[in-house]
């Protein structure tokens, strides 16, 4: 209605303006080929709110497993941290011909722009619960999970140091929320040493016995599609989360948008959707569902130059 009034409109529209231009400015990662932005003055009005609360107020949940991780590399698909644990170290060639085809019958499922989350929600369970069954008869061995881990082609998105280094810095919370396997996920960020004290950890953990042997997986199963039930369950206990209500979501999967559902009153939430895989069946869908979509971009340019942005205040200096 305002927008009719001519004396109010003119100003309105300058001031608006200046303030897209500052943030173009400000954030020039935003305006890379790889950025989409649906509704680009609510990304913004949410940047200046966070920036404005500061760091004190601001917490990050991420998951993992092409996330802070890479879909590819050199044309070849990056190992997720189950897939790090198809190694002859751990598993026989039939247990790794039996995941791969577990892999090749549900992570289409996983992705089909054509399926609802509830409709995915019971064959996730059995895709994870089928591939845990076959670790877990496996007998894989605790003492092998470092060897196999730099044994893979695991690897961290570009600029991952800067992401770690920075939250730590800025002593803001990271909680890595991941379906895949936790024990692995440990190791991954060890072994490229940005396993700071300020990273909290939601995911499936193995259960070894006496002698190091894998007997079961701890706790209740997480995987792509229940993640809300974790974020309740989990994240709203983490003492290190409490009194935070501005939260960077980072994410490949729908499924990860839930990973916030545990923040007590959040003030500010602003999504990032990395969109790896099936790009023109999924853009539609991704760009309605995440604030920021990040499409092919093996990088953490967006994110680390939208930390920069937020930390960047007089006040948190
Ligand atoms: P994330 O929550 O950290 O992304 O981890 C879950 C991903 O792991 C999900 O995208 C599917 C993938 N996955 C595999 O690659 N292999 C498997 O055997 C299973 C069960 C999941
Ligand atoms: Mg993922």
């Amino acid at each position: 209605m305002i927008y009719h009034i001519p004396w109010i409109y003119t100003p309105l529209r300058t001031v608006m303006a200046i303030w897209h231009q500052l943030i173009k400015t400000e954030i020039p990662e935003l305006s890379k080929g790889s950025v989409l932005i649906r509704e680009r003055s609510r990304v913004e009005e949410t940047l200046q709110a966070m920036r404005r609360a500061g760091v004190s107020s601001l917490q990050v949940i991420s998951d993992f497993d092409r996330t802070l991780t890479r879909f590819t590399h050199n044309g070849k698909t990056v190992a997720t941290t189950h897939n790090i644990l198809d190694n002859r170290l751990l598993m026989n060639e039939d247990a790794t011909r039996k995941m791969k085809e577990l892999l090749n019958t549900y992570y289409p499922i996983e992705i089909d722009s054509n399926r609802s989350a509830e409709e995915k929600l019971p064959l996730m369970v059995e895709w994870w619960t089928k591939v845990h069954e076959l670790l877990i008869q496996q007998k894989i061995r605790k003492d092998m999970l470092t060897q196999a881990v730099k044994e893979s082609n695991a690897m961290l998105r570009d600029g991952y140091k800067e992401f770690f280094e920075h939250l730590a810095e800025h002593q803001v919370p990271l909680l890595i929320f991941s379906a895949g396997v936790g024990d692995i996920l440990e190791e991954v960020i060890r072994q490229n040493q940005v396993f700071h004290s300020n990273v909290h950890i939601i995911s499936n953990y193995m259960d070894f016995d006496q002698t190091g042997v894998l007997q079961a997986f701890k706790g209740p199963l997480i995987h792509t599609f229940n993640k809300r039930e974790g974020a309740l369950s989990h994240a709203a206990g983490l003492r290190e989360l409490q009194g935070r209500p501005n939260v960077l979501l980072l994410g490949d999967s729908l499924g990860d948008l839930t990973m916030a559902d545990g923040v007590s009153k959040p003030h500010n939430i602003l999504t990032i959707g990395f969109l790896n895989d099936q790009v023109e069946e999924r853009k539609e869908l991704y760009a309605n569902s995440f604030g920021i979509i990040l499409v092919k971009d093996e990088t953490m340019d967006v994110p680390n130059a939208i930390l920069r942005y937020i930390t960047s205040s007089r006040d948190n200096k």
